[in-house]
């Protein structure tokens, strides 16, 4: 089966705003459109729910109980229990506070792992804990491909070891990494895997438990949803840390890592991020599945549309001698996410685009060491140009003709 993308561009109210038409939008890796239902939900919250949530009264009741809807329907998405996901500002004001938990639980001498494919938000905190006597070791890519092997991770999988922090996938890079394979390999050797999911999440809500993944990361305003940090981590873990929040907190999972008064509205606009998913697979044909099957079948036609696309753009760049495109040349297991280190500077391209119809970006997207690892300037940029399931084919066609013309 194929991806109906008349139906799924009917869904985002950006296709059919006037000020939008005849831009193709290839930012997606910054920040995606919004989803109708998301906006409609937030819409509703502020007209006729924005009072404190959990009081007795009905606006209240109804505040509280669509925040819990939220929580409960991504989990379920995500084959994890309803207390294991929580949201918090942001995915770097997250890893901070879950670096700071692991800060007061790990003893000086212990080591943790961390990668340069990372954008900042996934090694910086972590390298932090150096400072309180851990040993950090880093995970290194390759500078020609950007690929991590899991040989150098098995070199550096000895002695005290307690936690491996990397991304599912990088936002510059783009390769899809082995998560279940990688959190394998931690697990035997006694660590727990922080996994950076903000790149790859937009391209599918995946099944944490089936990844292996102890913490899950990703940020829900790339994935169709309000700007909201979602968190999912694992009982066992998530109740040996220290509790972040108030102490009497403590016992409630999804508040322990959660210390600031939570966004009320975006949070319970992101139950729009289930309903899109639901009505995405029902259409689809998937009605009848569970919630984890639901977003299992949108995954994979997300990522057959996808890897149908970037096939073409990817050949294209191959023949422009001049541009070097980081991460693998092929499309499969990797995400629609093209950086390309180009002469010319970044952002001058991306403006460039911008004058024939394209929304691109220009810039080190935070992911200064893997560009610096693999010998692009962080300073001069890359362009990169990153689309997700709802791009069409027509769209892919204007962006190699804008390249043709600006390269
Ligand atoms: C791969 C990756 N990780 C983490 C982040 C940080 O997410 P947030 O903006 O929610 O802090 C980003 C943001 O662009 C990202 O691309």
């Amino acid at each position: 089966m194929t991806l109906d993308s008349d139906f799924i561009r009917a869904q985002f109210p950006a296709f059919a705003e006037p000020s939008l038409q005849g831009q193709a939008f290839f930012e997606n890796a910054g920040g995606s459109y919004t989803a109708g239902a998301v906006i409609d939900r937030l819409t509703r919250y502020y007209h006729q729910r924005k009072v404190q949530p959990y009081a007795p009264y009905e606006a209240s009741q109804l505040a509280g109980a669509e925040m819990d809807e939220a929580r409960s329907r991504l989990a379920a998405m995500m084959g994890v229990d309803t207390d294991e996901l929580s949201f918090g500002p942001s995915t770097t004001q997250n890893t901070y506070v879950l670096a700071q938990a692991f800060r007061q639980h790990l003893q000086p001498g212990d080591a943790i792992i961390v990668t340069n494919q990372d954008h900042e938000a996934n090694t910086g905190p972590w390298r932090r804990l150096a400072d309180a006597g851990i040993e950090v070791r880093e995970w290194q890519i390759d500078p020609a491909t950007g690929h991590l092997p899991l040989e150098r991770l098995q070199a550096l999988l000895t002695g005290p070891v307690k936690l491996v922090c990397f991304p599912h996938c990088s936002n510059v890079v783009g390769e899809v990494n082995p998560v279940a394979e990688i959190s394998r390999m931690a697990h035997d050797a006694g660590a727990v895997t922080c996994v950076d999911g903000v790149s790859y999440a937009p391209h599918g809500f995946v099944d944490v438990a089936a990844l292996g993944a102890d913490i899950y990361l990703f940020s829900a305003y790339k994935t169709y949803g309000p700007h909201q940090g979602i968190m999912v981590i694992r009982r066992e873990l998530g109740m040996a840390l220290p509790n972040q929040a108030h102490y009497f907190n403590a016992e409630v999972l999804y508040k322990r890592f959660t210390p600031a008064g939570p966004d009320h509205a975006q949070i319970a606009a992101c139950a729009g991020m289930a309903d899109y998913i639901d009505a995405f697979a029902a259409h689809h044909g998937g009605g009848g599945l569970d919630a984890k099957g639901r977003a299992a079948l949108t995954h994979q036609l997300m990522r057959d549309h996808e890897t149908a696309l970037l096939q073409p753009l990817l050949d294209y760049l191959g023949t422009r001698n001049e541009v070097r495109v980081l991460g693998p040349h092929q499309a499969e297991n990797r995400a629609p996410t093209v950086a390309l280190q180009t002469e010319a500077r970044g952002e001058v391209l991306a403006r460039a685009l911008a004058r024939h119809g394209i929304m691109a970006g220009g810039g080190d997207f935070y992911a200064l060491r893997a560009l610096g690892a693999m010998g692009a300037d962080a300073d001069h940029g890359v362009l990169r140009l990153s689309f997700v399931h709802y791009t069409t084919r027509a769209e892919v066609d204007q962006l190699i003709a804008a390249l043709d013309q600006v390269l």
